[in-house]
């Protein structure tokens, strides 16, 4: 006998009884028989168990993506507890990254208490009755009769703007002239130039007066006030997913419907975004966070309001669609806008590796994707990929995307600390490291996932990638009083051992795919294996608190 663990239902019908358990009939049988039978019977009994310990450490019930997004959670937990532990500052970056990034359903922190008196009537009335931030706009004077501007937008720089969009095509168009130049309209703008470009209006058969009204709409309904989450970020992302759909190694992959579908996501994924994070608006108990229940509270209500849009006047862009068409547009739009929750980036990030280790390309070099769900999988994170583009733009530009991240961050910080609430990391306008929160953000979450990317699009990346790792060490070396070397050097990854500097540790890391080392409830599984990062493995039980 002397079995130590608690079996689950389930497992204890029949097979699994030690000695003990059986009648005394049986045991004094026993003590007559030879004792090498008894010692056989023992080991077999032991094997016996052995063997079902194994099965159920197998798991079955875990899916194949679950368990590789759970084991890249461990490894980048490891390594930020390693960065947590070198600086104050370390440890901030490490927080924002693990808050923003890792699923972390497990913490159950109770909310601060909202003073009364601080809390703000919401704008909506009834409880849940409508869609909260719809409001009715007139742009009558953007169209005027049927006639609609050259670029679907009023301008009086017509020639700079023209100029701005020959780059339409191009990694390093400036959204920032684009917006200068259209009195701040750049989500329509651009918007009109790729449908333009891509023929879109005359496939589906969308009248370009409520092309152009929709877009209006939509831009309207991102807030100008908010640092970063406004109309621009949504140019930005949709002109991104733009060129991305065009990348050599995926032509002629997608349809037309996906297309459209992923340009529209990219245009209305953070609408109506009011410049906080889903962690604050559900512990200040907001309007959102109810309806929502708390699940990606954000990206829900982008998508409400995206698709509530459609039924305003003029505005339904669609309608010439068939039922069918505007059935499937719709269910690929939610799983691409729902996809840009940070919090699902590991299983995003996992399943795509997954992908490209099992790619397949035709003769011509282009891409394999026969069926539905790895098209889906590809376009979603392609916006993901869209979504974190900003460090992989020319510096400048990588520049003023950083200026208002941490401007709407500071913001955010500033109400935290009005209402008494905790300041969330890189909020806190006081202590945030600006240099090292953009070195840890590329290192552990848009580095490992362009990487991935770009292995799947092989060689078409090539030039983002390197542009990527230029920014990464022009802000590593504008780090204050830290004249570390850059670690991304063109022949790959530099090695030393011993005793790992700050810029080390995050250069030797990389996600790694083997999903067969996966550790067993008892952790011991891979006891005595190295990761791809040399160190050798902790036990499991030590990071299994990210698993959810
Ligand atoms: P969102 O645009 O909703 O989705 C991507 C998220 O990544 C973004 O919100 C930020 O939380 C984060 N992010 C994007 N760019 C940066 C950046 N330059 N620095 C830090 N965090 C960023
Ligand atoms: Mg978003
Ligand atoms: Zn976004």
């Amino acid at each position: 006998g002397g079995r130590h663990r608690a079996h689950g239902p389930g497992t204890n019908g029949g097979v699994r009884v030690g000695m003990d358990q059986l009648g005394p009939e049986y045991m004094s049988v026993c003590l007559l028989a030879d004792e090498s039978y008894q010692k056989l019977a023992m080991e077999t009994m032991e094997e016996l168990d052995w063997c079902l310990d194994q099965l159920e450490t197998i798991q079955t019930y875990r899916s194949v993506s679950d368990m590789a997004s759970n084991k890249f959670k461990r490894m980048l937990n490891r390594e930020l507890s390693h960065l947590s532990e070198m600086s104050r500052s370390g440890n901030q970056v490490s927080e924002y990254i693990s808050n923003t990034f890792l699923d972390k359903k497990m913490d159950l922190e109770l909310p601060c208490p909202v003073p009364k008196s601080r809390e703000r009537k919401r704008r909506q009335g009834g409880m849940m009755s409508q869609i909260s931030g719809v409001r009715k706009v007139s742009h009558s004077p953007n169209i005027s009769g049927n006639t609609v501007q050259r670029f679907g937008v009023k301008t009086d720089q017509e020639e700079q703007l023209s100029k701005d969009l020959e780059d339409i095509n191009k990694w390093g168009l400036n959204i920032f002239k684009v917006a200068e130049h259209s009195h701040n309209r750049p989500l329509t703008c651009i918007m009109y130039t790729i449908f333009q470009e891509r023929d879109l209006m005359r496939t589906f058969k969308i009248p370009v007066d409520t092309f152009v009204t929709f877009m209006l709409t939509l831009e309207s309904h991102y807030h100008s006030d908010v640092a970063y989450h406004n109309s621009l970020h949504a140019a930005d992302v949709a002109q991104s997913t733009h060129i991305l759909l065009s990348t050599p190694a995926l032509d002629a992959v997608f349809t037309d419907l996906e297309i459209l579908a992923a340009i529209f996501a990219a245009a209305i994924h953070d609408v109506d975004h009011p410049g906080v994070s889903n962690q604050f608006l559900i512990n200040t108990n907001s309007e959102l966070a109810l309806m929502y229940n708390d699940e990606s509270v954000l990206e829900n209500h982008h998508l409400a309001v995206g698709f509530k849009l459609l039924q305003q006047d003029n505005c339904d862009i669609f309608q010439n669609l068939t039922k069918k068409q505007r059935q499937t547009l719709r269910r690929m739009v939610i799983d691409m806008v729902l996809a840009t929750d940070m919090s699902k980036h590991m299983s995003l990030l996992a399943d795509l590796k997954t992908m490209v280790e099992t790619k397949k390309v035709t003769s011509s070099g282009v891409l394999m994707l026969d069926n539905y769900t790895d098209r889906m999988q590809v376009l979603r994170n392609m916006v993901h990929c869209a979504d974190l583009s900003n460090p992989t733009k020319p510096l400048d530009l990588y520049r003023q995307w950083t200026d208002r991240i941490m401007d709407e961050f500071f913001h955010q910080g500033d109400r935290e600390r009005e209402r008494g609430m905790e300041i969330s990391p890189m909020c806190d306008k006081h202590t945030a490291s600006v240099e090292r929160t953009q070195v840890g953000f590329i290192d552990y979450i848009v580095h490992p996932l362009w990487e991935t990317w770009a292995d799947l699009v092989h060689p078409d990346a090539q030039d983002i990638l390197d542009t990527l790792e230029d920014n990464r060490n022009w802000y590593q070396s504008m780090i204050p009083q830290s004249p570390s070397p850059p670690f991304y050097t063109s022949d790959g990854e530099g090695g030393s051992q011993g005793e790992l500097e700050e810029h080390e540790v995050a250069s030797k890391f990389k996600f790694d795919l083997t999903v067969m080392d996966q550790c067993g409830p008892d952790g011991q599984r891979d006891s005595g294996t190295t990761d791809s990062d040399g160190l050798p493995h902790q036990p499991c039980d030590e990071s299994r608190d990210v698993e959810t």
